[in-house]
Parts: C-alpha cells; structure tokens; sequence
C-alpha cells in the first residue's frame, strides 16, 4: 500500500479522436478539454494532492497546423482569463513550463504572467500547466546553467543538476496519467518521471473527469514502489490475511 501522490502528471491525450468521433474539427476536441482541465483540478485539489501537471502544448506541438495552433493559443488565453480568480480563490498556485518560446502571442504571455504573479504565493495546489513545454529542452536549459554558473565538472551531482532545472522546487512525478490509450512519454518532464508510476486509461481527455482520476488515485495506491529495492517484509496483519 502506498499513501497518495504527491506530484501527479497529466498527458491530456485524445482530443482530435474524441472529435473525430463526432465528425467534428480536431479544434471541437480541443475546445471540449477545457471541462476535463476543471474537473481534473477540483479532483486533485479535493484529494489533497499537491502538485498537479498538466501537458497542454509540447514543443513538437508547433508541428501542427497554424490553425489548429492559433486555436489551441486562443483556447489557453480564455482558460486562463475566465478562472484565474476561481483558481487564486481556491489557493492554487499556478504556473507554466515554457512559454518562453516568441510564437507564443505576447497578449497571452502577459495574460499567463499575470496569472503566475497573482497566484504566487498560494500553496493548497501547485499547478504547473506544462505549455510549449519539452523535457529534453528543460534538460539543455540545465546543462546551460550550469556551465554559465561556472560549476566545476566534479560538483555536478544529480542534485545539482536539479537545482539548475527550470522551476527547480518541483518534486519528483510520482504518477503519470496518461489518456487515450496511447503509451508512450512524447518528452514530458523527462527528468522528473524518472522513478514514476505510470497509468494509461483509455477514456479520450475530453470525457476524463474526476471520477477516472479517482480511480487512477485508488489504482496507484494499490502500486508498491520500490526504488530498486527489495520488497518490504509483510507485516504480520497481511501474513495471516
Ligand atoms: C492532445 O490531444 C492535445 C494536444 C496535444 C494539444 P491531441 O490533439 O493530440 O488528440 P489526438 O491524439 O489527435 O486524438
Ligand atoms: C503529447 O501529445 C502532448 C500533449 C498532450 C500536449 P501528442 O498527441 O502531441 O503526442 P504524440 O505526437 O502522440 O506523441
Ligand atoms: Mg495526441
């Protein structure tokens, strides 16, 4: 039996399929994802979880097509803007990986600003939606800082390293969800999933709600983690079970 997850990690996953099923645009899938966000929030909030990341935009996502691109831009702006007080409210702090990138429209840069000032010194849950985000970007950003630091090469540790990640207090994930099925990373906190648990339920994002996450919740703490150790001796309750 293990206690709750600290850092739990979405890869909100699905949305063009969940549209295509309806025959509608892939942006209708995107559109549709704004109700699981909320409900995904509220369910990890209420279960005392304390770090939540949410994959909204990788940096592969550029990839896609400019209007599919814009949309998903546009789409963030809104979020942020309709439930950046209910969130402040609620004593979420929220932040963002990436965004640095100058495709990234500057209305929304600010908006996205604004939201991690207001919010900063909130600790019930911290949000981190991971936006034009990539892990192995994160990782060269580390390297960077560490060579402009001066570090010399024997005192780079793991921990050091760490500390030169960008938001360097976010702890360890120690559960991945990811939906629609597909199982694979696709350069999501590389670093930080490395001892993760991993879940892969198959609903399409925009139809996840709190219910499915609870059952991620109650599934990961059925999981023993063993860090490469060996198995904990039964205690005598389990024994005679
Ligand atoms: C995830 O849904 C959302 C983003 C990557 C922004 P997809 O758009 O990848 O949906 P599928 O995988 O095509 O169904
Ligand atoms: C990963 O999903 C990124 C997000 C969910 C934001 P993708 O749908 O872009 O990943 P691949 O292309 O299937 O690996
Ligand atoms: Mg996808």
């Amino acid at each position: 039996m293990t206690g709750p997850p600290r850092h739990v990690a979405c890869v909100m996953d699905g949305n063009g399929r969940w549209a295509a099923r309806r025959a509608l645009p892939r942006t209708a899938g995107h559109a549709a994802a704004e109700a699981a966000v909320i409900d995904t929030i509220e369910a990890a909030h209420a279960a005392g979880v304390e770090w939540l990341s949410l994959y909204a935009f990788s940096t592969e996502n550029w990839r896609r097509p400019a209007t599919e691109v814009d949309f998903l831009m546009r789409l963030v702006r809104r979020t942020v803007r309709k439930h950046a007080l209910t969130l402040h409210a609620r004593g979420v702090r929220c932040r963002f990986l990436g965004a640095a990138d100058p495709r990234v429209p500057p209305p929304l840069a600010r908006d996205i600003a604004d939201l991690m000032e207001l919010t900063r010194d909130n600790r019930r849950l911290t949000l981190t939606v991971a936006f034009d985000h990539g892990g192995r970007r994160d990782i060269v950003a580390a390297a960077r800082a560490l060579i402009r630091d001066g570090v010399p090469a024997e005192q780079v540790t793991e921990e050091s390293f760490a500390r030169h990640l960008p938001h360097p207090d976010m702890p360890d994930v120690d559960l991945v969800i990811r939906t629609s099925g597909e199982q694979r990373i696709s350069n999501f906190l590389l670093w930080q999933v490395a001892y993760a648990e991993w879940m892969f339920p198959r609903v399409l994002w925009p139809d996840f709600r709190a219910g499915h996450f609870w059952e991620c919740l109650d599934a990961y703490r059925r999981r023993e983690r063993r860090f490469g150790a060996v198995p904990a001796p039964a205690t005598t309750e389990e024994r005679t079970r």
